[in-house]
């Protein structure tokens, strides 16, 4: 092992129980061990905040996941490196580094001042000069996920190749987290023509990100009847659904062409009720309902997960070359993780929400 300094102790936010937002707590507690083979101990300077986190935090994923208290949640962070294993061979003490770390139930997590990173298993790359620390740390999950979602798992075409075929994409929730990453990635990358649904409030903000038509699902919420009188029936490559539930689904199927893909990165049940549990019998409807859309839906079906830790170092292009930013859209100070997550849970977050360590 390399180092420089490896603390003993640090301030991170923890939780010793499932439950509201004031689980969490600002507290002195252990430092991570010093990193051992392929492992990094990163000094965090800001760290993402993401659905996940107050989902495992109400313990809604607790019958299939369960973490070990006191538990540090989060997963993405932006910092720089203070000390490495000895078969880390790819970064050194002092690069300024950013990702996700992989387990997300490990309750070893980046609400902290240090978090262990495993090079060859958590995402890890050399943050791009022009980015900074804050828009960095919420690259992670939000941005594996739209990777997976439109390029990756989904059938859009992109860059050059992109270009002449006129690709239309629906974004449900395009404000939000994965939602902002999208629009981007649809505009700039996919060369598409992208709508995006969305409240009033947040219209200017999805334009500004590149979005040629914004819908407001509170004054307009069949907006599929609104664009099928548009003449639009069939016409959409891919609808990405942000918020989750049947209903979008249903009501999305005649807008998309034969070769169109509903791509949903939260699932048939409605997640955003607050009494949602995963029991197991939730998940087996869930399971069903997902093999029914597949098999027997009328258009392609598709759930992604945040899985593409492996191929993060791929992303750093679409910083570095400005066809994507992060932006933030609210800041809080560590010790204020609990407001964070009250606004997380809102379901009304614009871009990302980040943690200043
Ligand atoms: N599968 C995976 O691996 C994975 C990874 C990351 C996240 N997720 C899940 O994906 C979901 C979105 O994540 P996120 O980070 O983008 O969340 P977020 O930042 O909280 O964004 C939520 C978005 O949903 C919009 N919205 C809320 N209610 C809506 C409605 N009824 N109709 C249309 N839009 C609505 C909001 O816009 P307004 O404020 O304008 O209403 C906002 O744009 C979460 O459930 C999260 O857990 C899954």
């Amino acid at each position: 092992m390399s180092q420089n300094r490896v603390p003993t102790s640090m301030h991170a936010i923890q939780m010793e129980n499932y439950g509201p937002p004031s689980v969490l707590e600002y507290v002195e507690t252990k430092a991570p061990e010093a990193p051992k083979k392929t492992q990094v101990l990163v000094k965090i300077a800001a760290a993402g905040v993401n659905p996940a986190e107050y989902k495992i935090r109400r313990g809604y994923l607790s019958s299939v996941a369960k973490i070990r208290f006191p538990a540090v949640i989060g997963a993405d962070y932006s910092g720089f490196i203070i000390a490495k294993g000895d078969q880390v061979t790819d970064f050194d003490i002092g690069d300024e580094v950013f990702g996700t770390i992989a387990n997300v139930f490990s309750g070893k997590g980046s609400y902290a001042e240090y978090v262990l990173v495993d090079t060859k298993l958590d995402a890890i790359a050399k943050k791009p000069s022009n980015m900074s620390h804050e828009e960095a740390a919420g690259v992670g999950i939000a941005f594996m996920t739209t990777y997976s979602a439109l390029i990756h798992g989904g059938n859009l075409k992109t860059d050059d190749a992109a270009k002449s075929l006129n690709q239309k994409i629906l974004i449900i929730g395009a404000s939000g987290g994965i939602g902002h990453y999208a629009t981007q990635i649809g505009k700039n990358v996919c060369h598409a023509h992208v709508t995006a649904i969305n409240s009033a409030k947040n219209a200017e903000f999805v334009k500004s990100l590149g979005a040629d038509r914004v819908i407001d699902y509170t004054t307009t919420p069949d907006f599929v009847q609104a664009l099928l009188q548009e003449q639009e029936k069939e016409s959409f490559d891919m609808v990405l659904d942000c918020v989750g539930g049947d209903e979008y689904y249903q009501k999305s199927i005649p807008l998309l062409k034969n070769s169109g893909v509903f791509t949903t990165v939260v699932g048939p049940l409605d997640l955003s009720s607050q009494s949602s549990h995963l029991g197991y019998g939730k998940l087996l409807s869930f399971a069903g309902r997902i093999l029914y859309n597949k098999l027997l839906g009328k258009r392609s079906y598709t759930l992604v997960f945040a899985t593409l830790h492996s191929k993060f170092p791929e992303f750093v292009g679409y910083f570095e070359r400005k066809q994507v930013v992060t932006k933030i859209g609210s800041k809080f100070e560590l010790k204020d993780a609990a407001k964070a997550h009250e606004l997380s849970e809102s379901c009304h977050a614009v871009g990302k929400i980040i943690l200043t360590v």
